[in-house]
């Protein structure tokens, strides 16, 4: 018996900024961030898009047409909290009516929390193959403005739903893990931005790659070569072309450049326009890789670095399933990407500096978003979400 994906979908805001703008405004060239840190859009919530909203949203198309019932298990991964107690996925459960013996948790540990759930739920079903679990990662990325991180910023939320005998993406057994107590990236409770030392954070996550790739070939004898494509933890689409270019240097592959750099191309497709999505981003790169790839991806084998900053990482391998074109999802992906708005720098601002109240008092927010699911307002500090009219 296999475990793994047997459906995924992601969402994202309907709105964006374009970083040219960002460019035009800080008066530096714009192929800085096009291709220096080969980003070119990146997501900007509303006031009444959050966490519980994107994932309420990329979740509901995979729960159409099945048995709800045999979900046993959801669990949230975000670093973007809203509370410090519940767990947002519980909003997300009475959203999408999900039976009362569904257990909910909500993970944390920077980007990396989203493996930690996928890897929770494979062994759950692995222990009764009858039940899925429904893993959401969901989150907004937000530095300072004018700061190095500000044109990392984005938005977004993955659905995947973990099963026995899936019909996307088998899941290895054998993983490599690396942690290490360190200050990268960072948001006190206190902060609604996160703190980073940019240049720092980038050779933690290359010497955190080189580490958790190191024990995932002990533990599984994998050879980088006999990996077809990659998904690496996307914070901005040229980190993941550092990182393959490293790891093959490390490993001693003689494939040239072009070679090894086609096999993560078709992953940075989405975050590029969408921008960091912290615990979504390796996983809408896996969205991106299997609605974007020209070949049939049936039986290839896939490198995943999952990295969260702090640090934890893992290198792990999967397998497409033969069929699995047939479940994809990628018209409803693209007509969501289509369909979004463009900001100008001032509107970029105005959504930025919104603030939600914490006055306890009773507050209605416009309906911005055009996702099927909003934050409709907070009422004596409670958080009212809606079907959206
Ligand atoms: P920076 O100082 O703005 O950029 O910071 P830079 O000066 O290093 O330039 C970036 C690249 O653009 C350079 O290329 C320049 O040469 C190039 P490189 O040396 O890297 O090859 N460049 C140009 N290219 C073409 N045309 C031009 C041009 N000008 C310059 N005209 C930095 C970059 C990544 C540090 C910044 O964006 C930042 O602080 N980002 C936030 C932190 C981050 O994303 N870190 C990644 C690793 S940590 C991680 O992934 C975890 C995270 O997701 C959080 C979590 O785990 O929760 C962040």
């Amino acid at each position: 018996m296999s475990v793994g994906i047997d459906d995924i979908s992601f969402a994202t805001s309907n709105f964006y900024l374009d970083l040219k703008n960002l460019a035009d405004v800080q008066q530096i060239e714009t192929d800085k961030f096009y291709l220096g840190i080969g980003q070119e859009k990146m997501g900007i919530v509303p006031a009444d898009e959050d966490v519980v909203t994107m994932a309420a949203n990329a979740a509901y198309p995979l729960l159409q047409g099945i048995d709800k019932n045999r979900i046993s298990t959801l669990l949230f991964a975000t670093e973007t909290a809203i509370d410090q107690s519940k767990a947002a996925g519980l909003f997300v459960h009475g959203l999408l009516d999900l039976p009362s013996r569904c257990r909910v948790v909500e993970l944390k540990q920077a980007c990396y929390s989203a493996t930690a759930a996928l890897q929770m739920a494979c062994a759950l079903v692995a222990r009764n193959p009858e039940q899925q679990v429904l893993v959401l990662a969901s989150d907004i990325a937000r530095y300072d403005l004018n700061s190095s991180g500000e044109a990392t910023q984005g938005c977004g939320a993955v659905a995947m739903l973990i099963s026995a005998n899936p019909r996307l993406v088998e899941i290895d057994p054998q993983s490599g893990h690396y942690s290490e107590d360190v200050m990268d990236f960072w948001r006190p409770n206190y902060r609604s931005t996160a703190l980073v030392d940019g240049k720092y954070s980038t050779k933690i996550y290359l010497k955190a790659l080189k580490q958790a790739w190191t024990h995932y070939h002990e533990v599984s004898g994998v050879e980088f070569d006999q990996l077809d494509y990659f998904c690496y933890h996307l914070p901005f689409s040229r980190m993941a072309e550092k990182a393959q270019l490293q790891l093959a240097r490390f490993c001693k592959s003689d494939a040239d450049c072009d070679t090894l750099l086609a096999k993560i191309e078709p992953s940075l497709h989405y975050n590029r326009i969408i921008g960091n999505s912290y615990t979504a981003s390796m996983y809408i790169g896996l969205n991106s890789l299997l609605d974007h790839a020209d070949e049939d991806l049936s039986g290839k084998r896939i490198g995943f670095f999952s990295y969260g900053s702090g640090c934890v990482a893992e290198f792990f391998g999967g397998r497409i399933v033969e069929g699995y074109r047939a479940h994809l999802r990628r018209e409803r992906h693209r007509q969501l990407l289509a369909e979004r708005q463009e900001l100008s720098y001032s509107e970029y601002l105005r959504f930025y500096n919104f603030v939600h109240p914490t006055d306890g008092g009773d507050h209605q927010f416009a309906e911005q978003t055009r996702g099927r699911f909003r934050l409709a307002g907070i009422s004596q500090h409670k958080r009212i979400y809606s079907p959206r009219s």
